[in-house]
Parts: structure tokens; sequence; C-alpha cells
């Protein structure tokens, strides 16, 4: 939370940072960057506490930094999933908190299917409670990770014009980034077919800033951001698409499309790729890319609001 205000106990979305928080973020992250260039990359901030990551949805990148980044600051990490759990017996989300909240759990992490799961914990739980990404709502620390990349890489996020591409509707890390761009003052337009996008008066009766299109080249000229997302193949099965090759010819970011962005243009990516579909191996490769910066960032970004929430 900004200095002058009270201490933030969940990070559920952005929708209820500020401008001032969403700084303080970035500038804790740095100093923990700088924590994990060290010989040594651990620091006591949080020994004594334990962090139970609940992660009942598949992840790499989310599961492993914050493990990563709850061990750098000397917590108690225990990680699981709801397979090997007693919720494979039919053990109610709530009981499985109560469970964790006794066993002397003080932060959770969790990943769960359906939109709202750490809302619902966080009115229970004792401690303080991170959203890794629920359903299809939100997935905040993704979108603090973007932030912190794009501003160590251009020096700002105000101004900028972010052109976020694909499967926008479906997308959680679409939702939270938009908030978080938009909070900090950047031009965010969103493209994609028709049947990703969704009608835009639904984007533009919370966001009315937005610009929504389905024209790629107006969408990318002169973008200083191209954010890509996963394109999941349930669409093509549920009738969205064509084909996955019918999507990649006419969204795909290809190193021609990218020379419609700005000359310094960076193109961003949360993982996992389909390289091929929404972005070609050598723009993800390219030294405009800095999708392996995300994931390293992830680590910094995950010990920042861990330190932050246990009263850093
Ligand atoms: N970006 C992201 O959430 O990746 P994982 O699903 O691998 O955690």
């Amino acid at each position: 939370m900004t200095s002058t205000s009270t201490r933030r106990r969940h990070v559920l979305d952005l929708d209820d940072f500020s401008q001032a928080e969403i700084t303080e973020v970035i500038e804790t992250t740095a100093s923990m960057k700088e924590v994990l260039g060290r010989s040594i990359k651990q620091v006591p901030a949080l020994r004594s506490k334990t962090v139970v990551n609940m992660f009942f949805e598949e992840s790499t990148r989310t599961r492993i930094s914050f493990e990563l980044a709850a061990k750098a600051l000397s917590a108690n990490v225990v990680t699981m999933s709801a397979k090997g759990s007693s919720v494979e017996k039919g053990e109610s989300l709530l009981d499985t908190m109560r469970t964790l909240q006794a066993l002397g759990a003080d932060l959770i992490v969790m990943r769960h299917g359906e939109a709202g799961a750490p809302y619902y914990l966080a009115e229970h739980f004792n401690g303080s409670v991170i959203n890794a990404g629920d359903g299809r709502h939100a997935h905040p620390t993704q979108a603090l990770l973007d932030l912190f990349t794009i501003h160590e890489r251009l020096g700002q996020i105000e101004g900028l014009k972010v052109v976020i591409v694909g499967d926008i509707l479906h997308s959680r890390v679409a939702r939270s980034n938009i908030w978080g761009l938009t909070i900090m003052g950047a031009q965010v337009t969103l493209c994609a077919p028709p049947t990703l996008l969704g009608p835009p008066g639904f984007w533009l009766a919370t966001w009315p800033s937005l610009i929504i299109t389905s024209d790629l080249a107006a969408a990318l000229a002169g973008a200083d951001v191209v954010m890509t997302l996963r394109l999941q193949n349930e669409r093509q099965q549920a009738g969205l698409l064509p084909s996955l090759r019918e999507y990649s010819r006419l969204f795909g970011i290809s190193a021609a499309r990218m020379a419609l962005a700005a000359p310094h243009a960076i193109v961003m990516h949360p993982g996992p790729i389909n390289e091929g579909v929404e972005i070609m191996p050598d723009v993800a490769s390219s030294a405009q890319s800095v999708i392996t910066d995300q994931v390293t960032n992830g680590v910094a970004v995950r010990m920042a609001l861990l330190y932050r929430l246990a009263g850093g």
C-alpha cells in the first residue's frame, strides 16, 4: 500500500490498486531484483512465516516463481495441488483452508479454475491471500511483472501505446493488465478477431479509454509494447476460429508485423507460448522480445508482494 495509507492484506486483482501503490511495488521489485543478483540470494524478511501455494490448476512459471520468491525471503514454503490432497476425497475449499490455517499458514497463494475462488478464501482466512490466477477473471501478479518489465525496458509506463493481441475475451492476463496499464496511464488497444474480443461495449463500460479493433496493422502502428496472449486450442474446437493456421495468418505476430510498431518496441507473452500461432519463433527469440525477462522478473515481483503483505 502507499506509505500514506493502510497496509494491504490481500492481492486479488489490480482494480483496487492506485498508481502510487503500483509504483511502490515496482520500486520494491527493483530492490528484490538486487537481492537476487547477490551471491547469497536470500534475506531473512519472512523468517518464521509460512507460505502455502495452493495450485488447483496447472502452472509452471507462477508456481515455481512463488516458491523461489518465498524461499529467497526465508519463509517456510509448502506447495499443494488438488491431486494427491484430501480435495480428491471431497474436502471442501473452506475445510482445506481451515486445515492450512490450523497448520500455521500465514499467506496463501492460490490458483484455481473458478473465478472468484481466491476472494472466497480471503473472506474466511485469517492471513493474506494472493490470487495466482482465477478462471478467466484475474492474474494480478502476472500483470505486475509485466508492468515491471515494461518499466525496466522502456523507463516509463505512462503515455505508452500498448497493444494486447489475441484471445482477450477469455484471458485473465489481459483483464489484469488492462487494469494495471490504464491505472498507470498507458493507452491500451485491444486487438483480436471479433469472436475473441466480444462486444466493444463490454470493455468500454469499465474502461472507456480503451481502443478496440480487429485491424491488426492499424493497432500495431507506432506501438511501444505488443503484448501477445496464448491461444487455447479449445477456441478452435468451440468454433471461435476457422483454424489455428488462419488465426496465425491474420493475427500472428511476425517480424513484418513488428516492423509496424515503433523501432524501440518490445514484444511480450505471459507463456506458455504456442510458437508459430500467436507469435512467430524468430520474434519470440528476437532482441525485441522480453519474454525471458518476464519469467525472471516474476520471482522479484512475487518477493515484493510477499514482503509487502507480510508488513515489510
Ligand atoms: N503465465 C503463467 O501464468 O504461466 P503458468 O501457467 O506457467 O504459471
